[in-house]
């Protein structure tokens, strides 16, 4: 699994990350987010649909140089084994059009997956299938027990992306997004409810 790095949690020990999979689901190429992704990313995520329900600490106006800037840092954890950052590719094109992220449980945050999708692209079911590959990496490869996710309650297609997979609502608490101050979801997907709705849907 890798070596143990600093972690904030007594009795608790945050693992570095084995090297980051291209994952493959049956419309979509997941691969490590690169470099050259800033540009399209800056294309792309500066729109109101897709950053409205993202945390407030997402800078609005996005500045010009908004997804260079945020690349440095992400390439950073990324290549420190502190989170995971896939590049969403349909299959047939290797331009980026959206992003789906995974981090380990720190103790504290109960929140370990985010993701973001080319409108263009949004209500085909792409990030219900980007999702389940993710998720199936953290259950299958990673042998994690649950993932904590969280998103606006306003956001019903990313509620509902985590209702499908079997994900239970244990909490809501006053939050701060782009939009404003507003309620977040926090939801639980344990190993064994996904496994219980994967068997239902075969
Ligand atoms: C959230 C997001 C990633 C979903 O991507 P997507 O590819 O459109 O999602 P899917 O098509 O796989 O599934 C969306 C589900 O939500 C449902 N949905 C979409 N909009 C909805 C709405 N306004 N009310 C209720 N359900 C809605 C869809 O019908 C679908 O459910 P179904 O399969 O039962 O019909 C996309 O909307 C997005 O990028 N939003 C902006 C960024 C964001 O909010 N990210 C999440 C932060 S927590």
């Amino acid at each position: 699994m890798g070596a143990l790095i600093d972690c904030p949690i007594e009795g608790m020990a945050l693992v570095q990350l084995p090297p980051i999979p291209t994952l493959e689901t049956r419309r979509l190429i997941l691969r490590p987010l690169e470099e050259r992704d800033a540009s399209a990313i800056q294309q792309l995520f500066p729109q109101w649909q897709i950053v409205r329900w993202l945390t407030a600490s997402v800078p609005w106006p996005y500045p010009s140089d908004g997804a260079t800037r945020n690349m440095g840092e992400t390439l950073e954890q990324l290549r420190r084994g502190e989170k995971y950052f896939w590049a969403i590719t349909l299959k047939g094109s290797d331009e980026l059009r959206g992003r789906i992220d995974l981090w380990p449980f720190d103790g504290q945050t109960r929140d370990m997956r985010g993701f973001w999708l080319d409108p263009k692209l949004q209500g085909l079911g792409l990030m219900t299938e980007a999702a389940n590959a993710v998720t199936a990496y953290a259950f299958e490869e990673l042998k994690w027990p649950f993932l904590y996710l969280t998103n606006a309650a306003a956001n019903r297609a990313s509620a509902r992306v985590k209702e499908k997979q079997g994900a239970v609502e244990i909490a809501r608490e006053p939050f701060s997004y782009v939009s404003g101050d507003g309620s977040r979801q926090i939801w639980l997907l344990t190993h064994e409810a996904w496994l219980t709705r994967k068997a239902a849907d075969e």
